[in-house]
């Protein structure tokens, strides 16, 4: 037995599922990564095999692993006490940073995750217009609160129409009627939304949206997608929520709002906001946010919010981002990984594509491109993803399998050119064990 072994089963006593997170188990594996250390663009398991790491903490870690400016950040925290659930000075001079580096952003409030992010921002936005119905797009993920998980790894044969997608429950357990509050329509199909805001358009709070799909892979919107999103929600007086928990600073410092031209009226940010640490953020339009208590009736708090440290760690994370050059260096690497690894597949005949923007990709196996929705990227033959992502751990290259329909992979800023040419090595020994489909 390994050690990652020995320790899997040691954990499955304890821990449920022998995880603390359900998607930490790697179905193409059998057990999650259990690490050993990590350092820039690599992570060693526990059996001292060094793998480059194209998982990234699911988005999280977009320096690399063990950044140094983020550790002497912490560092300075944890010698003044790391004292929680007081204000400082950090957390102001985050969120002014956040002010002027995102778009939508004239006030911003910290939680601990994603999750939570999305759940007050919702609930922000039905104080602020009174309204109850949300509509989301098939398959945007938005977190694991009840409100939201409906109509995620919907399986392939029960989608339903394309104008009525299945409320599909992401979980067992979830209260009977909440479905009731989620009008569904399939992403960049502004015929579909347009018919949608028709019958819904008056009851709806608002649109809540990956403003880029990185849940299914990555899928960029349609430019008629995005007009139809901004112009149906303005007549309506409906809220245009962007969660950027994993498209925040993956093109661009102020997200995918600044990269796409579309500002929404409020954004989730998180994963890599926090630099490795657990933040996250809701922020947007002043009168919006101020409808928050203490200033107004709506209710968000929590011991942990903006823990000094992650504020800490977020600051030093986002000042990096924020500086010349950075995003030279992502799109430099983002050409040579997809380039590269699409040119793999084509010279290993392997029917499998890399769709991908700054640095987080999708790679699909087995389906027709260009992949637009949900509904394109669930056909894709997972049993060939399933393969590669072990062949690419064989040879060294760490993929994470999510178990659900599409996966979506990164890269850091840690990652010299130099890397992405062993990692395009390693994964093309990787491409030649799979049998052409
Ligand atoms: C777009 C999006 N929203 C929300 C979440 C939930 O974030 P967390 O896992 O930090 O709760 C995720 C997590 O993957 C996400 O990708």
């Amino acid at each position: 037995m390994t050690r990652v072994e020995e320790q899997y089963e040691q954990a499955c006593k304890y821990l449920a599922g022998g995880v603390s997170a359900s998607t930490r188990l790697n179905r193409a594996l059998g057990h999650p990564m259990l690490v050993d250390r990590a350092d820039g663009c690599r992570i060693w398991d526990l059996d001292g095999r060094e793998y480059i790491d194209l998982c990234c903490s699911h988005g999280a870690t977009l320096l690399g692993h063990g950044d140094p400016r983020v550790r002497q950040a912490v560092e300075s925290v944890l010698q003044r006490g790391a004292a929680c659930s007081y204000e400082n000075e950090l957390h102001t001079r985050l969120a002014q940073l956040l002010c002027a580096t995102v778009p939508c952003c004239e006030r911003v409030r910290f939680t601990g995750s994603g999750t939570e992010a999305t759940m007050h921002c919702l609930r922000l936005a039905r104080a602020f217009t009174g309204r109850t119905k949300v509509l989301k797009f098939e398959g945007n993920f938005h977190g694991y609160h009840d409100q939201v998980m409906y109509a995620i790894g919907t399986p392939a044969d029960r989608l339903g129409p394309e104008d009525a997608p299945t409320l599909y429950p992401g979980s067992s357990g979830l209260p009977a009627g909440f479905e009731q509050n989620l009008v569904v329509v399939p992403y960049n199909r502004p015929d579909l939304l347009e018919a949608a805001f028709a019958l819904h358009g008056s009851e709806l709070a608002a649109v809540f949206c990956e403003p880029i799909y990185y849940n299914a892979g990555c899928i960029v919107p349609s430019a008629e997608f995005l007009t139809a999103l901004r112009r149906l929600t303005q007549a309506h007086g409906v809220l245009l929520i962007f969660d950027e928990v994993l498209s925040a600073f993956r093109m661009a410092p102020g997200g995918a709002q600044e990269y796409l031209g579309v500002t929404p009226d409020l954004c989730t940010l998180g994963k890599a906001v926090g630099g490795s640490y657990p933040l996250s953020v809701f922020g947007g339009r002043a009168d919006i946010m101020e409808r928050l208590m203490p200033q107004g009736n709506c209710q968000h708090s929590g011991t942990y919010n903006g823990h000094p440290v992650a504020v800490a760690a977020a600051l030093a994370a986002v000042t990096t981002y924020c500086q010349s050059g950075f995003y030279e260096h992502i799109h430099a690497l983002a050409a040579r990984l997809y380039d590269g690894l699409n040119e793999i597949f084509a010279h290993r005949a392997v029917p499998g594509r890399v769709q991908g923007l700054g640095a987080r990709f999708g790679i699909y196996f087995g389906v027709p491109e260009p992949i637009r929705n949900y509904r394109d990227a669930v056909r894709h033959h997972r049993e060939t993803m399933l393969q590669f992502i072990a062949a690419a751990a064989r040879r060294g290259v760490y993929f994470h399998d999510y178990g659900g329909a599409a996966c979506h992979h990164g890269f850091c800023a840690a990652m010299t050119l130099a890397d992405a040419d062993e990692t395009l090595n390693r994964l093309d020994e990787a491409a030649s064990e799979l049998r052409s489909r």
